[in-house]
């Protein structure tokens, strides 16, 4: 078969490392630079050679076809080493019977009661501000994702106590896979204090969510009707009802790991982008605070304005766009097969990058822009369908999609409504190395927008 694409290679390949270095310091100018090269592109991933895919009609089919494009490649291999078979790293094999059996916790109807806990878990955060307070913002915005998340996991049942070592441990373990996946093998096998702490945290946040099941299955522990955790125990989590359909508790344990791992640092570092991008952007922040102060009247955003925030959902999608959270992700071919005409062998690393596809100046006018007008239904080029996609795409885009822009657009506008974050004059921010494109150093002064008496109003007086 005659290949129609074009196919070239990555420049400036080191030895043992292959293109780490530009990868990980320059991960945005890197990923930007390869479409230069070919449709399809040929890269290393330390030793392991890669096969980049540049093109967006490419990667739609990289995505559609799961069966052939299966996940592998090293990161997912580290991941399952920590997290087990779940939802993010389980093979085509298992994936469909998965699927079926965790979406009914993320159906649209659960929203409106996931989106009272992301009010509830923004306020109480913003409202713990002072005015000329600089924090991380960040770190700032991973408290809000990371208690709501365990808020509507387990219907506020764990103690802070415990809560504390979780989140040390998740923040150990996506370290660690991160590392693991850089570093050569045999580093990983040493006996080192951090490869010590690494396979503690992994036992640990196994055992304590193996508790935390064995909990709610008896009953104990408080109110659970309308947490997660209690949909993916229930029949409502096992269509048909048979009970060789349900999931197992060993199941169970590994989709709840996943979702801290998938869900808590992707969801923070959108509106901590957004809020640096508005911070450099006066135009669009005053657009913002227009609508914030039209909607929302001080108050703390709810799933019930999430209509009117139109604006403030450009404002997601444009961070979304520049700064994709899950910025690169591998397959491994299971069959001979090919892209675009060029021949794929079976067992090749296959790579898609959602941050390459969005800096595409072909898909978008001026693509390092920060635009949020673009995204306006009467722009005169809206982006294509192929041409966004912070949630990868087909039958393994995020089950979380709808769970995470819903929490991001809450959390900007809830703050956007009392809070002004300025930048620190002379401080550089910049992608952290990590699996997470999240922002590194982006301390921010908080400054308040209404009397400090409006903003204690949003703690106690939440609307519904
Ligand atoms: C803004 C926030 C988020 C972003 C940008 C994001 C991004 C992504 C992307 C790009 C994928 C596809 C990975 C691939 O193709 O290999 C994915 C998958 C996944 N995400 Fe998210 N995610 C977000 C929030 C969440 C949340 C809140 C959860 C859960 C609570 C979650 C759970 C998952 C799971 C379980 C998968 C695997 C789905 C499957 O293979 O069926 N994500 N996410």
């Amino acid at each position: 078969m005659s290949s129609s694409v074009s196919v070239g290679r990555a420049p400036g390949a080191a030895p043992l490392i292959g293109h780490l270095l530009p990868l990980l310091r320059h991960p945005l100018e890197f990923l930007s630079s390869l479409p230069a090269h070919g449709d399809l592109v040929h890269m290393r991933i330390g030793p392991k050679a890669a096969l980049a895919v540049c093109d967006p009609g490419l990667t739609r089919q990289l995505l559609l076809d799961d069966r052939t494009f299966d996940k592998g490649g090293p990161f997912y291999d580290k991941a399952k080493e920590a997290v087990g078979d779940g939802l993010v790293t389980c093979p085509y094999s298992a994936h469909r019977r998965q699927r079926r059996l965790v979406q009914p916790a993320f159906h649209s109807s659960r929203l409106p009661a996931y989106a009272r806990v992301m009010t509830e878990q923004t306020s109480a955060v913003t409202t713990s501000w002072r005015d000329g307070q600089i924090f991380d913002v960040y770190v700032e915005m991973k408290r809000i994702t990371a208690h709501t998340l365990v808020a509507t996991m387990f219907s506020n049942t764990v103690d802070s106590t415990e809560l504390t070592e979780m989140f040390d441990d998740i923040n150990l373990i996506r370290e660690g896979i991160f590392s693991r996946t850089v570093k050569p093998s045999l580093l990983n096998a040493l006996p080192t204090r951090s490869n010590r702490r690494y396979l503690q945290a992994r036992a640990r946040l196994q055992r304590a969510m193996a508790r935390i099941i064995a909990e709610h299955r008896s009953g104990g522990g408080g109110d659970h009707s309308d947490g997660l955790l209690s949909v993916l125990l229930s029949d409502a989590g096992s269509p048909g009802n048979s009970q060789s359909r349900r999931l197992t508790d060993t199941e169970i344990n590994d989709q709840l790991r996943v979702f801290f791992i998938a869900g808590i640092e992707t969801t923070a570092a959108t509106p901590a982008w957004a809020l640096h991008l508005l911070a450099r952007h006066p135009h669009a922040e005053q657009h913002l605070h227009a609508e914030v102060d039209r909607v929302l009247d001080g108050a703390a955003a709810t799933h019930g304005d999430l209509p009117d925030l139109r604006y403030t959902s450009h404002v997601v999608d444009e961070s979304l766009r520049l700064y994709p959270p899950g910025w690169l992700f591998t397959r491994t071919t299971t069959s001979d097969t090919s892209l675009g005409g060029h021949p794929v062998r079976a067992g090749t690393t296959v790579v898609y990058s959602p941050c390459l596809i969005h800096h595409r100046a072909d898909l978008y006018d001026d693509p390092e822009r920060f635009d949020p007008d673009r995204w306006e239904e009467t722009h005169r080029r809206s982006p294509s369908h192929h041409a966004f996609i912070p949630f990868g795409g087909g039958a393994r885009k995020c089950i979380g999609d709808r769970f995470g822009l819903t929490e991001a657009i809450i959390a900007l506008a809830t703050i956007a409504s009392a809070w002004r974050l300025e930048p620190l004059p002379g401080r550089r921010v910049r992608p952290a190395l990590a699996s997470t494109l999240s922002p590194q150093g982006l301390q921010m002064r908080a400054r308040a927008r209404t009397h400090p008496e409006a903003i204690r109003k949003q703690a106690c007086e939440p609307r519904t």
